[in-house]
């Protein structure tokens, strides 16, 4: 199997795969490799929150002239992997000094599978949609004109958990928001508190966790679309998934001043079924006070490219004093893409990892809040 993931979460998306029962895992750019059975398959689907998309293998050939790869595909036998009344997809990556076109060399590859259909079905072909195709292909060609043949077995990207009513004005991707709860360390039990919640991503990823539910029970996946789809296999890892989920009682709260946010937050906690798990409330993070410590801040602030915010670094110094005031025992995580705002918060970061959301640089940076916690930097706002 190939997962594909986001820049930066490649360790923690390959320990998902192994606590899943996955072998062989090896780390990649943007994704990670392991080898596990069609069992595997289906529980990484449902279960992933790192992962983006699992693509599976299926055939590997020399592709170094449009012409041989068109012949070599023309060969295959597609009716083990699309059925003549399904639609289909292809996607192609490549990165052959000599195949450059990726929207051509998909073209050429949707021409191969529609002539050996024509062929073999006396004239009769599968359609092709590209919004929500039955089955989706990808072709992987590398520098060395090596092309790799992949069935995507999830179809829309793992992201879309199926609970996100509304985005909000700067929602994070599902999968980021997931790999923030994780790389930050937090442990369903402690406390947590995200300050400026948005639409609620962070605090539903982690009420998904706290309670043991997959992120992805509501959606459909293109695996079971497959000729060989094992529909007893796939109930049974639900009906499975259902089973250990767990009640969730220590808070899970999310603040934000922003009444359109708030609305949405609260649309979406319900649609994840968290409502007896996450608490929000519509305020300034200024006028609140978190249970008492330990406990964890995961919070994403504004940054400025996407919301608006005439005084980007008088608010995260409002953070950094709020943090040092009240937040006593917290270790506080903040996600921004503004670096000089961030210098602002006036706090010494004990950690820093770079991530990418989109194509934007940003930091997850953590706080030790104690009664010692110095303010390192005054900065005046900006
Ligand atoms: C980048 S968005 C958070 C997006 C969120 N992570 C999501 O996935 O939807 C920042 C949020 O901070 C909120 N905010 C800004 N200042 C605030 C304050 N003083 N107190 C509470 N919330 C605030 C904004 O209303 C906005 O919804």
């Amino acid at each position: 199997m190939l997962v594909k993931t986001l820049a930066g979460l490649e360790e923690v998306l390959a320990e998902e795969l192994r606590t899943l029962g996955a072998t062989e895992v090896v780390l990649l750019k943007r994704a990670v490799r392991c080898e596990g059975d069609l069992s595997l398959l289906y529980r990484a689907n449902l279960w992933l929150r790192t992962g983006l998309r699992i693509l599976i293998p299926v055939e590997t050939f020399a592709a170094p002239t449009e012409k041989e790869l068109y012949n070599f595909l023309r060969e295959i036998d597609w009716s083990r992997y699309i059925h003549i009344d399904q639609t289909f997809a292809v996607d192609v990556v490549t990165q052959s000094v000599h195949l450059t076109h990726s929207h051509f060399l998909a073209l050429r590859t949707k021409d191969a599978i529609v002539d050996w259909f024509r062929d073999h079905n006396r004239g009769k072909r599968p359609d092709i949609d590209t919004r929500e195709a039955d089955i989706r292909i990808h072709l992987h060609i590398d520098s060395l004109d090596r092309a790799t043949l992949l069935l995507d077995s999830s179809g829309d990207g793992l992201h879309r958990r199926g609970y996100r009513t509304e985005g909000g004005p700067a929602p994070l991707n599902e999968v980021l928001a997931a790999g923030l709860v994780k790389l930050s360390g937090w442990q369903p039990g402690q406390p947590l508190v995200d300050m400026m919640c948005g639409s609620g991503t962070i605090l539903i990823e982690a009420g998904l966790m706290a309670t043991n539910q997959p992120p992805s029970m509501n959606r459909n996946f293109c695996f079971e679309n497959w000729p060989d789809f094992d529909r007893e296999l796939w109930q049974q890892i639900k009906q499975e998934a259902k089973a250990v989920q767990q009640p969730y009682l220590i808070p899970i709260v999310g603040l934000d001043k922003d009444f359109k946010a708030f609305r949405i937050a609260e649309n979406n906690i319900a649609a994840a079924h968290l409502e007896e798990v996450i608490f929000i409330q519509r305020m300034s993070f200024q006028n609140y006070q978190p249970p008492a410590g330990p406990g964890m801040v995961i919070s994403n602030p504004p940054y400025g490219l996407r919301v608006e915010d005439d005084n980007l670094g008088m608010l995260y110094k409002e953070i950094g004093d709020k943090l040092k005031t009240d937040f006593l025992d917290y270790q506080a995580w903040l996600f921004s893409g503004n670096m000089e705002a961030l210098k602002s918060v006036g706090l010494r970061a004990s950690r820093k990892i770079s991530l990418l959301n989109g194509q934007l640089e940003c930091k997850f940076q953590r706080y030790d809040i104690y009664a010692g916690t110095k303010k390192v930097r005054e900065q005046p706002s900006a």
